[in-house]
């Protein structure tokens, strides 16, 4: 069948559509087209998203983005058998635009619409390499218990999956999550918007011993996260040395303070992370791993995560999705669209898909 999906819960306006087949436990996808309208420029100099702005930019570009989208796909409206649309959570204003544009699209067109939880669509983000790949690669199979840890701007969380669609979630931030992390820290050092990928750059070139950083709860018994206490420890490590932000027009010699700074910050993040991760898939015996979200882009998340898997838990398998579609797309909604329809093969009833701050997994 073929999907149209929405994606519009934070700062990137996104539409796909994808071509879905098989069942559950053998789904095969090909991504026909994947257009994101990224709204960085905007947010950029305030440091974060501004969501009565990130609203008015979803509703200027939803439309062009709509018809990008379907020009590269080569489809046209009547193709489309199924619209699947981010219900949340995110930024309620955002959302609405999104979804009104899937219920008026589903209204006018008599096509089913799915409200699609964005987490599901981070999990589902896993099943879509094969676009990358001239002839499809297998799955590797998901197999049950299974551990997702999704880590982005909004949340971070390790989820336990007991079967398709049985989440549940056993350890979750307290207070910012690791994307918002690197966000802030970026800001302090001086860095543009998002953090993530900035620091991830400079960290290349820094020592991540150089810095001593704390590793928040990573001996507490239980799988929760927190991150404010290291992004303050790099304020007073700052403040300490009188270290100003970092002026955007140079370019930072290896090994120097700024370098170090960034690589001891995402050392000290990875390692909470893959520490956390591991015990929960030790003690829950778990058969697969996945990652989610934006900060699942993260080279040194995805290569000490994946040495460590190989290494303690030798039996199971990781499954990580391309690092593009780690960030917000309408492909993962897509997908999660597919896995909900065969679950139920029935349409929301579009006048009551709205957008709840609250939504959870579980
Ligand atoms: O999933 P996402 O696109 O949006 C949310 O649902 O929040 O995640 C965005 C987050 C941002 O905080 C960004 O800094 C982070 O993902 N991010 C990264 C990397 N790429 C994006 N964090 C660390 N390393 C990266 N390479
Ligand atoms: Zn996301």
């Amino acid at each position: 069948m073929i999907i149209l999906g929405i994606e519009t819960s934070c700062d990137d306006t996104a539409c796909a559509i994808i071509q879905a087949s098989g069942q559950i436990k053998n789904p095969k996808f090909k991504i026909l087209a994947n257009v994101v309208s990224s709204q960085i420029k905007i947010h950029e100099k305030f440091g974060g998203i501004v969501p009565s702005l990130a609203a008015r930019t979803h509703w200027k570009n939803i439309i062009p983005v709509m018809d990008q989208t379907f020009k590269k796909a080569k489809k046209k409206f009547q193709d489309i058998n199924l619209i699947s649309v981010t219900k949340g959570p995110g930024l309620p204003p955002s959302l609405v635009s999104g979804l009104n544009t899937g219920r008026l699209l589903s209204f006018i067109f008599k096509k089913p619409i799915l409200g699609i939880n964005h987490l599901e669509g981070h999990i589902w983000a896993n099943f879509l390499y094969e676009v990358y790949e001239a002839k499809p690669r297998k799955h590797k199979e998901l197999k049950f218990p299974a551990l997702v840890l999704i880590v982005s701007g909004g949340h971070t969380e390790l989820i336990l999956m007991k079967n398709h669609g049985q989440y549940k979630i056993i350890g979750q931030t307290r207070d910012d999550a690791a994307g918002e992390a690197f966000d802030k820290t970026a800001r302090m050092l001086g860095l543009g918007f998002p953090g993530g990928p900035e620091i991830a750059k400079l960290a290349k070139i820094g020592d991540p011993t150089a810095f001593e950083l704390p590793r928040p709860m990573i001996k507490s018994k239980n799988y929760d996260f927190s991150f404010s206490g290291l992004k303050t420890a790099v304020l007073y490590l700052l403040q300490n040395l009188k270290i100003k932000p970092m002026s955007r027009d140079i370019n930072p010699t290896p090994h120097t303070i700024y370098p170090n700074l960034a690589a001891s910050f995402e050392q000290a993040v990875v390692d909470v992370l893959v520490s956390k991760t591991i015990r929960a898939g030790l003690s829950f015996k778990v058969k697969t791993i996945l990652i989610g979200g934006g900060v699942a882009a993260n080279q040194k998340l995805r290569e000490t995560l994946k040495s460590k898997i190989e290494k303690e838990l030798p039996k199971t398998v990781w499954l990580f999705p391309e690092p593009k579609l780690t960030t917000d797309n309408g492909a993962m909604i897509a997908a999660a669209g597919y896995f909900n329809w065969l679950k139920k093969k029935k349409s929301d009833d579009v006048l009551k898909l709205e957008p709840d701050a609250n939504l959870r997994l579980e």
